[in-house]
């Protein structure tokens, strides 16, 4: 196959060029620490960076190694990630950190083949975490490489089918096959990000404009469409009892170990019908690919306890891990009861 642009010496400078003197500073670009990397590359998976910053931060302060990580207990891992949502993501890397310390001595894993062995490392994590880390050769490919690769390309195939992913995918891997991966990875992911944009893309900024073979750049990447939006709704209520709030532990998948609001019980939960009471509160929030509206009923507190409930004093919920629309709605009700 004929040489093509992102392979060429031309092209790699002028990107490097660019970036070393344009490109953020971002914490996790000072590092070579592979935890470190981990740790940023997994809270940047679903959060914008702006966000991640303050985090990361926090984070190292509280585990400042993969061994202080491996040894805290989970409702200390889950309440550093609060806020971030999507806990899985923090779950798997407590289990990472697991891993590589009592299995692998602290030896972390070099390679993708290793690397995508560990919990929730795929080929996007394991790849940022050998360039970034260890300045090896490795591909990554996330929304803002694919859309600057199938511009650059000219590629009309869709970006989030099989084949389509597949072009990116290698072109990336040629792409990063030359010096300082570290450096090429981050300077393409930089310009997707700053220069590539979505919607209306700065090309009259644009370092490698003369490379780009594409003359309509708004119509890239293809894609076969996303699934659309579905709405849900759940209902749950909220009960006080001498200066104490009555909350859940979630064993779903979702919030696992989370504290919510105590879910209505079962025959309680359908929408709400002519004759059914209002919520005394409700609001909604994105998940996946739902938007789930909660509805909060103040409630007396109920005779007993079901598995998993328990009372807290209000004075305690920060320390308890919770997720962010239930932490809101349980500030709110406390507003709509007492005005605290
Ligand atoms: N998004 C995902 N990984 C990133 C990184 N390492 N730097 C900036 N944005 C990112």
């Amino acid at each position: 196959m004929k040489q093509i642009p992102v392979e060429s010496t031309e092209f790699r400078a002028a990107l490097l060029a660019w970036f070393k003197r344009d490109g953020r500073k971002l914490p996790w670009r000072e590092t070579a620490d592979p935890y470190r990397i981990l740790v940023s590359e997994l809270m940047l998976q679903q959060t914008l960076v702006t966000t991640v910053v303050s985090y990361y931060q926090r984070w190292l302060e509280r585990f400042p190694t993969i061994r202080d990580l491996a040894n805290a207990d989970e409702t200390e891992v889950l309440l550093a990630w609060q806020g971030l949502g999507y806990y899985n993501r923090a779950r798997n890397l407590h289990r990472c950190a697991k891993v590589i310390v009592a299995e692998l001595k602290e030896a972390f894993p070099s390679s993708v083949d290793a690397l995508i062995q560990l919990p929730g490392i795929g080929r996007y994590t394991a790849g940022a975490i050998v360039s970034f880390a260890f300045d090896r050769p490795a591909p990554i490919v996330d929304g803002n490489i694919a859309r600057a690769m199938s511009r650059l390309l000219d590629l009309q195939e869709p970006v989030d089918q099989p084949p389509g992913r597949e072009i990116i995918w290698d072109l990336a891997s040629r792409y990063v096959q030359s010096a300082n991966p570290r450096l090429l990875n981050s300077a393409l992911m930089e310009l997707g990000a700053v220069v590539c944009l979505p919607r209306k893309p700065l090309c009259a900024l644009c370092p490698v404009r003369s490379f780009c073979r594409t003359t309509d750049p708004e119509s890239l990447p293809r894609k076969n469409g996303r699934p659309k939006i579905e709405r849900k709704s759940e209902f749950h209520f909220f009960a006080v009892k001498d200066g104490r709030v009555l909350l859940q532990q979630n064993p779903g998948k979702r919030w696992q170990g989370l504290w919510t609001l105590p879910a209505l019980p079962a025959n309680s939960k359908s929408a709400p019908s002519n004759d059914a009471p209002a919520p005394s509160l409700s609001l909604s929030y994105p998940i996946t690919r739902f938007m789930v509206h909660l509805n909060v009923f103040l409630s007396e507190p109920p005779a007993s306890v079901r598995a998993g409930q328990a009372w807290h004093r209000l004075e305690a919920l920060d320390a308890l891990p919770m997720p962010s629309p239930h932490r809101r709605a349980v500030q709110m009700a406390l507003q709509r009861s007492w005005g605290i």
